[in-house]
């Protein structure tokens, strides 16, 4: 069944007024107010919807958030199931030290098509559409999959771009990369974005790949789908603690590697406003008395993949 386009508005609603919330905190160096003002409001404003849905990524699990914890039931109730992946501030160190690229994020699809991810690492892959499923693999050595990135695009290797978050775990990836001669484009943050980045020639980025989080290698993998580009992610449970939850949730074989399909299935819709401008969309803008903002929506059945603009009155 398609998710009805009508949810679409509902959705960038949520974001952009979660991504508002947090406005008076841009540049404040305040992170956990900035996260606490977006989270309550997305909850509220998720609460006002007729549906039933349920939380499969949030911010974290019961007993460490008091809102929008894995398994909250929110909206206001109905026939229409759903699972809901939550990020109100993909990026809290943009919005406290003003830089840009943070965003306010939620993707939603049907009950049980919605992969429930722990709150670990993920391994990660992403790649953009024109190239072959089988040219890259997780399992692959960096080389082997620059080189058949590089073959599958005509290009040479000087000309490839890999994207990856900047971490001391990275230093052997950037070192391969750096014996290849790619271009190397390191993100402080946001790796929801960095992923994304490999569905449009625009963003300059053939591949993404290395070590993030896992509840956002699962909110950029469902975008990833509406573009048809290609995504996988391995879970990383290194320590007894993880472990013991991912077996809670159901997860038996730890090392695992998932396609895309087995994160997301079925419809979906993905929305994100941009808090701060970043590469995706522009931050929040003020303007005559108004909040202008912008929201990356992607709804798979429909093919849509655009930038929605909004604007809100500033409430005196
Ligand atoms: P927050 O918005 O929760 O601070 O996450 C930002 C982020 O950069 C994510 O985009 C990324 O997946 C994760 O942190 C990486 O984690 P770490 O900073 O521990 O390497």
């Amino acid at each position: 069944m398609a998710l009805n386009k009508e949810l679409i508005n509902d959705i960038i609603t949520v974001t952009s007024k979660a991504a508002i919330s947090c406005y008076e905190f841009i540049g404040k160096n305040k992170k956990k107010e900035a996260d606490k003002a977006a989270t309550d409001s997305m909850r509220n404003e998720i609460n006002k919807l007729s549906i039933n849905g349920e939380v499969v990524i949030g911010e974290g699990e019961l007993d460490k958030a008091p809102m929008l914890y894995i398994g909250e039931k929110l909206g206001s109730g109905g026939n229409l199931k759903l699972d809901i992946a939550v990020d109100p501030v993909e990026g809290t160190n943009f919005v406290a030290k003003n830089l840009p690229g943070a965003l306010s994020v939620i993707s939603i699809a049907e009950k049980g098509n919605l992969f429930s991810a722990p709150e670990t690492y993920m391994d990660k892959i992403a790649v953009s559409n024109k190239v072959p499923f089988e040219a890259t693999d997780l399992d692959f050595s960096v080389e082997k999959n620059i080189k058949n990135l590089a073959d599958s695009l005509n290009k040479n290797l000087t000309d490839v771009t890999a994207c990856l978050l900047d971490r001391p775990r990275h230093k052997k990836i950037v070192e391969q990369l750096k014996k290849m001669n790619v271009k190397i484009k390191l993100i402080s943050d946001g790796d929801v974005c960095g992923a994304l980045m490999v569905t449009d020639d625009k963003y300059g980025v053939d591949i993404f790949l290395g070590i993030g989080g896992g509840p956002e290698g699962v909110l950029a993998a469902s975008a990833i789908d509406a573009y048809k580009c290609k995504f996988q992610g391995r879970f990383i449970f290194d320590n007894d603690t993880d472990i013991e939850r991912a077996k809670l949730m159901g997860i038996e074989n730890l090392n695992k590697k998932y396609d895309l399909k087995e994160i997301i299935k079925g419809d979906s819709i993905f929305c994100a406003t941009g808090i701060t401008s970043g590469d995706l969309v522009d931050g929040i803008n003020v303007k005559d008395s108004k909040y202008i903002t912008q929201t990356l929506v992607t709804h798979k059945s429909s093919n849509t993949c655009k930038i929605v603009t909004r604007e809100d009155t500033i409430k005196t």
